[in-house]
């Protein structure tokens, strides 16, 4: 299976990419942020194994860029984002290089190698012992098999300090190949068997062996696939599916990993971030080839964000009843999932505070909602009884 990028791949930007970059733009700097300061030294350990060229010939930024610029910001406030980046292809590689030179240049500590992925990554975990570690691993075809990331996430960093963070491209496209290979008699045993091995076992198989709904087998696969990550490592685990289109099936997930409640609550908002980005985005490339037409796919399928919202409010002020109904003062951040229920990804951090007042404004709570707290940091008090 290939694992390198088509031909014209690096001349810009594809619709999935703008959601991955964009969760990487609004993901990176607080990941930083929060857990730069769980240890002295003041550093994190960034890896981002499948890096690519690190920028697209249109001159707009791949994830290495991203990276590096995350990393120059903080090195003006104290902070060192330890970068390190991986690239196989020889060509690639070279421009990866070129890129990371300028920022080199002023100080940012950026490293790349030339090989792959599993070859440093050992190497790498060793030298973010101590300190936080953020895993964003990015191939094209099939990831790193499952038990290496078990052993990384769960035997070598088993503790909630100093974090450790993994953003991973799921395939959908080789599950889905993969998947057509179960019942057919040519299907490739060696293409199967490194399947097996990023699933943790030939599980996987019995989705896809009766022939029929095959999208649907394809994404229970990425479902416990994730289930099992969560289980083996006692992370909070969620996957994202990225599209090329409203209402096509995603061509990858995102599977994010996380042990701090901070990272899945900033991790929920910046899903919603960027899906805003990839609509606009989309928006803006149909109106560039479609001149003329009289509206785009983008602004007829688009959710409507407000009406999104208008119904998030009421249903999150529900979920936060029912959180207390224990009885007991509800912190926001350690009850995201509970709290955002579907609307997790959906909607950002703001409409957790609207879900508050509009509680208090049902008489459901004495928490107002207002003041300077960061949203997340609020603490909700249950009804006075009597
Ligand atoms: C999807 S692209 C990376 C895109 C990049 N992360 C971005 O978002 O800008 C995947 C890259 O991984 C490289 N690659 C494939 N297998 C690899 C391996 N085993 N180790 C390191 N790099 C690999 C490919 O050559 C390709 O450039």
């Amino acid at each position: 299976m290939s694992s390198g990028t088509g031909g014209n791949y690096w001349q810009g930007k594809a619709l999935p990419s703008v959601f991955k970059h964009e969760l990487l733009r609004h993901y990176i700097p607080p990941f930083g942020g929060m857990t730069g300061k769980q240890t002295q030294e003041r550093r994190v350990v960034y890896l981002d194994g499948y890096a690519g060229e690190g920028r697209y010939e249109s001159g707009e930024p791949g994830s290495a860029e991203i990276a590096v610029r995350v990393a120059s910001y903080y090195r003006s406030r104290g902070l060192n984002l330890s970068c390190f980046f991986v690239e196989q292809q020889p060509q690639s590689f070279e421009r990866l290089q070129q890129v990371l030179r300028g920022y080199q240049a002023r100080g940012v500590d950026a490293r790349a190698h030339h090989g792959e992925v599993d070859e440093v990554l050992d190497d790498v975990v060793q030298r973010a012992a101590g300190v936080p570690l953020f895993l964003f691993l990015d191939p094209c075809g099939l990831c790193l098999p499952r038990s290496r990331l078990v052993d990384v996430l769960a035997r070598r960093r088993p503790q909630r300090r100093p974090a450790t963070e993994l953003l991973m491209n799921f395939s959908m496209m080789a599950v889905r190949r993969l998947g057509g290979h179960v019942r057919s008699p040519k299907g490739n045993e060696k293409s199967l068997e490194r399947f097996d091995a990023v699933c943790g076992g030939p599980w996987w198989r019995e989705y896809f062996a009766d022939g029929d709904a095959q999208e649907d087998a394809a994404e229970a696969v990425a479902a416990e696939w994730a289930r099992r990550l969560a289980r083996l490592t006692g992370m909070f685990v969620q996957s994202v599916p990225v599209a090329k289109e409203p209402h096509q099936k995603p061509v990858y997930h995102l599977v994010f990993a996380t042990r701090s409640p901070y990272g899945l609550w900033v991790f929920g908002d910046a899903v919603a971030r960027s899906r805003a980005e990839w609509w606009k985005t989309l928006e803006l490339k149909e109106e560039q080839q479609g001149q003329g037409a009289l509206f785009t796919k983008a602004s007829v399928l688009r959710p409507d964000p407000q009406v999104v919202e208008k119904e998030a409010i009421p249903a999150m002020a529900a979920n936060l009843e029912e959180l207390l109904r224990r009885g007991r003062p509800i912190k926001l951040v350690d009850h995201t999932l509970e709290l955002f229920g579907p609307y997790y990804g959906q909607v950002t951090e703001p409409v957790a505070r609207k879900a508050v007042k509009y509680l208090h404004s049902e008489g459901k709570t004495p928490t107002t909602g207002t003041g300077e707290k960061r949203t997340r940091e609020l603490v909700v008090l249950p009804p006075a009884r009597g």
